[in-house]
């Protein structure tokens, strides 16, 4: 069967781009796989963080996996600093991996310039090596199928290349694992901004869709896009962004091919309605299954310690092996 891994940050509210772009792909295929999902609180700190603010999203994060339909009957949840196997492996890899690719990492230098003074004098040393733990991440499972959104796929090809070089150094030690992103939405921009992706810290509450809002407010943020002064409906994002952005949002939302959509629609109102209530009945049962869930803490707990156990037993013996490989002495 084959393996899956993939990490969410418990940062900031969980966005339509999260959704569609990754989450949603996550429960779709869970039966077909063998699935470990984590809430990633390692990455997380690689920028400053409130500590009761993070242990109250890594439990929320918690929460909204289970409520997107992520059975834990089925697949494996769990928090990644309850396995610190994690760490360890990340270390390993660290020493792997070379300053010329770590430099190289749009994520990096996109998050570093945003900070301080833009000069990268202070962003944490953390930031920078961040690739090393997702490898990390992702090779401690033999994973051979990461599914995530658009952004990712540069870090994936670099644990590709971190696993390749670890093998050919010390022996077949790591699966080498492919990144599955999906055909449409794996890069859902900014309503406001269709030229910028949609994000956590988005510049306008307008522009981003926290999966857990309320549906008057989806809709009047749907209502507000931005579209252009042309009316005409046509998936083309190189000039027509914005537009592009509603019809791929809506033919995820409902299972069809943006091209074919657009010519359905003459008006982009009928387009920006018709998006807005796709999305709300997608994300009406995972609104529910949340409240459900928050209301009862102890189930919450009783998944979360099992998936740390469960995702123990697997990473522990992957360490083992590449240290042995690297020519770490076994303790007797
Ligand atoms: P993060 O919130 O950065 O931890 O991202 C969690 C997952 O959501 C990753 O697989 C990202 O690639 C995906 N993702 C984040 N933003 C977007 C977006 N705007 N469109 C599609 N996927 C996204
Ligand atoms: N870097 C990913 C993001 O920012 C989160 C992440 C961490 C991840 N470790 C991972 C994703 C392992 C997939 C696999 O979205």
């Amino acid at each position: 069967m084959t393996r899956v891994l993939s990490g969410i940050q418990p940062t900031g509210d969980v966005h339509l781009g999260n959704y569609l772009g990754a989450l949603r792909q996550w429960a779709l295929d869970q039966h077909e796989h063998d699935s470990f999902y984590c809430a990633v609180d390692l990455h997380a700190i690689t920028v400053q963080q409130n500590p009761e603010e993070l242990r109250a999203k890594t439990l929320e994060t918690m929460a909204t996996l289970v409520a997107v339909g992520l059975d834990p009957e089925v697949c494996t949840l769990f928090v990644q600093s309850h396995v610190p196997y994690h760490t360890e492996l990340s270390w390993l890899l660290e020493c792997t991996v070379s300053f010329g690719e770590l430099r190289r990492m749009t994520q990096f230098k996109d998050k570093s310039t945003k900070q301080g003074d833009g000069s990268q004098e202070h962003v944490s040393a953390g930031l920078f090596t961040y690739p090393a733990l997702m490898a990390a991440d992702i090779l401690i499972y033999d994973a051979d199928r990461v599914p995530v959104g658009d952004d990712q796929r540069q870090h994936l090809e670099l644990t590709r290349d971190v696993a390749d070089r670890f093998n050919s150094r010390y022996g077949e030690t790591f699966v080498l694992p492919s990144a599955a992103i999906p055909q449409i939405a794996a890069r859902v921009m900014d309503l406001q901004e269709p030229t910028n992706k949609m994000s956590k810290s988005a510049e306008s509450a307008l522009g981003a869709v926290g999966i857990f809002e309320d549906v008057e407010s989806i809709a009047k943020k749907f209502k507000r896009a931005v579209t252009d002064s042309s009316n005409e409906v046509r998936f083309d994002f190189e000039s027509k962004p914005g537009v592009s952005n509603l019809l791929s949002i809506l033919g995820a939302a409902t299972d069809r091919d943006p091209e074919l959509l657009a010519e359905q629609y003459t008006q982009y109102g009928a387009l920006k309605a018709d998006a807005a209530d796709a999305v709300i009945s997608v994300l009406e049962p995972v609104q529910l299954r949340r409240s459900e869930l928050l209301a009862d803490p102890a189930e919450l707990d009783r998944i979360i310690a099992r998936g740390a156990q469960k995702a123990c037993e697997v990473a522990s013996v992957t360490v083992r092996r590449a240290k042995e490989a690297m020519g770490f002495l076994s303790p007797s």
